[in-house]
């Protein structure tokens, strides 16, 4: 079984767990759209499309689980720690990558490390892309034009 696969079950499980089936439905919607958006991302930018998927599948967990988005991306980069950790996937330097991009997701302002900005506009894709009828959230929208830019869309 591939990393990803092993890493989308143990996801896949605790969303499982969220009693709402509308926010259930929600999580798997925008985790495994943010994880095709990182993947298509990475690929383009040379980076590893492997661990742009698997930090993007990890990358809004704790608010899902929580219910809560406070410092969702600095409490859900601890919670991706200690599941890569019971995992044993990934090498320590991997970890530290998906864990910085998941930890920094939320600063879509600031520019951080190429992975940490391939989860952020993988986030920004899905967020902007999923429903094209939603307008574009006005903190989204620099980066979503430069995306754009760069995919010549
Ligand atoms: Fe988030
Ligand atoms: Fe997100």
């Amino acid at each position: 079984m591939s990393r990803l696969k092993e890493l989308r079950k143990v996801v896949d499980a605790e969303i499982n767990r969220m009693e709402n089936p509308d926010k259930r439905t929600g999580a798997v919607n925008h985790l495994y759209g943010v994880s095709l958006a990182a993947t298509m991302i990475a690929k383009k930018r040379g980076l590893d499309p492997e661990l742009a998927a698997m930090a993007a599948m990890l990358h809004d967990l704790h608010a899902y689980k929580s219910g809560s988005y406070d410092d969702h991306a600095h409490l859900g980069a601890a919670l991706a720690r200690e599941i890569l950790g019971q995992l044993g996937l990934t090498d320590d330097a991997e970890t530290d990558m998906i864990c910085s991009a998941v930890y920094h997701h939320d600063d879509k302002l600031a520019v951080d490390s190429p992975m940490d900005e391939v989860l952020k506009d993988a986030d920004v894709i899905h967020h902007c892309m999923n429903d094209l009828s939603k307008a574009v959230k006005n903190k989204e929208k620099a980066r979503f034009d430069s995306l754009c830019r760069e995919f010549g869309m």
